[in-house]
């Protein structure tokens, strides 16, 4: 059994990193027996002087409902690097990372993080370190999980805001256009659009025609409905064009999507004469506290993940499959992005009650 196990939170933040915190060092210690340190800022606290801090039952205390994360994280720092769109984990840093973990005593590591951050925990693992991942996305495109925690608050979030649209929209009959995150994948505006009552859902998976979108405008004007509700996921791109970018990244940073939004309501103004508006909703879906599903999902993830180290489990991440939480090999979690089934139940139900994707065929339906 381990003496000493280390807590790392990594990536983008998610509503309910706190939640799995909490709950593996309650587990550690209650179940276990074992102590456990935060390190701070990603995988930047085990560099240099270090930056941690000790995790008591007491250090924990309150913080279940909290947003962000009490250990800080960070997105870029010096352990994985872009080369033309290669990521490379540079060699001394995460020797240096080792070594110091050595110092600190720590044994083993629970890594709470995306595919980038497991990718790291990944190469951690490779040399000798015992690591258990933790999904962690407000995006829920990691493989081999069905859900991600922080996801499900990110769509309350999203769904309330079109809500809100909804009024405003109808009481000036206006085209109104909310775009969502999702890097890669349209869940967050799949999943929001469903709940909030979206008219068009445009995602990465589904390449759009402007065509398709007017038709649909015109479609809802002819049926008496003067307004359109648009949702569209930040990575969501015209067919043939590509995603739209704030920002290209450099060696240290990954390019920062985003414009998409205003793209859309720049043209289906311009094509309908439709006075349109475009609300970007940002970093509020990942900010403040988890919903009641996030607590109760991260709460249960950390706890399983203290149980898979202890069980010697490593080089794992726990994962949700058919309701119950698994550990499947971190490689397995880090090889694909997770993205929507473009033929799946989720897209069929939402054709069949009349939202429309902007595919390119159904212009000519
Ligand atoms: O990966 C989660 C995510 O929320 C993406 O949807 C988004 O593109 C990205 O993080 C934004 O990250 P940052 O905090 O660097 O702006």
């Amino acid at each position: 059994m381990y003496k000493q196990i280390g807590v790392i939170t990594g990536g983008g933040d998610a509503p309910g990193l706190n939640a799995v915190i909490r709950s593996v060092v309650r587990t550690a210690i209650k179940e276990f027996g074992m102590k456990v340190t935060g390190i701070e800022d990603s995988f930047e606290g085990l560099l240099g002087e270090t930056q941690t801090m000790k995790l008591t039952t007491r250090a924990v205390s309150g913080i279940l409902p909290r947003g962000g994360t009490m250990l800080g994280t960070r997105n870029t720092g010096g352990f994985c690097c872009f080369v033309e769109d290669k990521v490379v984990f540079p060699e001394e840093t995460i020797k240096e990372a080792i070594e110091n973990l050595r110092k600190l005593e720590i044994e083993a590591l629970v890594v709470i993080g995306g595919d980038g951050t497991l990718a790291i925990a990944q190469e951690f693992y490779k040399r000798g370190i015992p690591v258990i991942g933790v999904p962690k996305t407000i995006d829920n495109d990691l493989a081999a999980t069905e859900l991600t925690f922080g996801f499900m608050t990110a769509i309350d979030i999203a769904t309330e805001a079109l809500d809100r649209l909804h009024t405003t929209a109808a009481s000036h009959d206006r085209v109104m256009i909310l775009e969502v995150m999702g890097r890669h994948t349209g869940w967050i505006a799949l999943h929001a659009g469903l709940a909030g009552s979206a008219d068009v859902i445009l995602i990465p998976e589904i390449p759009f025609s402007f065509e398709s979108m007017v038709q649909k405008v015109r479609a809802r004007e002819k049926s008496g409905s003067r307004f359109t509700n648009i949702v569209v996921a930040e990575g969501a791109k015209e067919v043939g064009k590509s995603e739209i970018y704030q920002d290209f990244g450099d060696i240290k940073s990954a390019p920062r999507l985003g414009g998409i939004g205003d793209y859309v309501r720049h043209k289906v103004e311009e094509m309908t004469g439709k006075e349109s508006r475009c609300v970007v909703l940002g970093h509020l879906q990942r900010g403040g506290s988890p919903n009641a599903f996030d607590r109760m999902l991260g709460t249960n993830f950390g706890a399983c993940a203290v149980r898979a180290l202890a069980n010697g489990q490593v080089g794992k991440m726990v994962a949700l499959q058919a309701g119950y939480v698994v550990n499947v090999p971190l490689s397995e979690a880090i090889a694909n992005v997770k993205t929507v089934p473009v033929n799946g139940q989720l897209v069929r139900t939402a054709r069949d009650i009349g939202i429309s994707f902007a595919a390119p065929k159904e212009a000519k339906l």
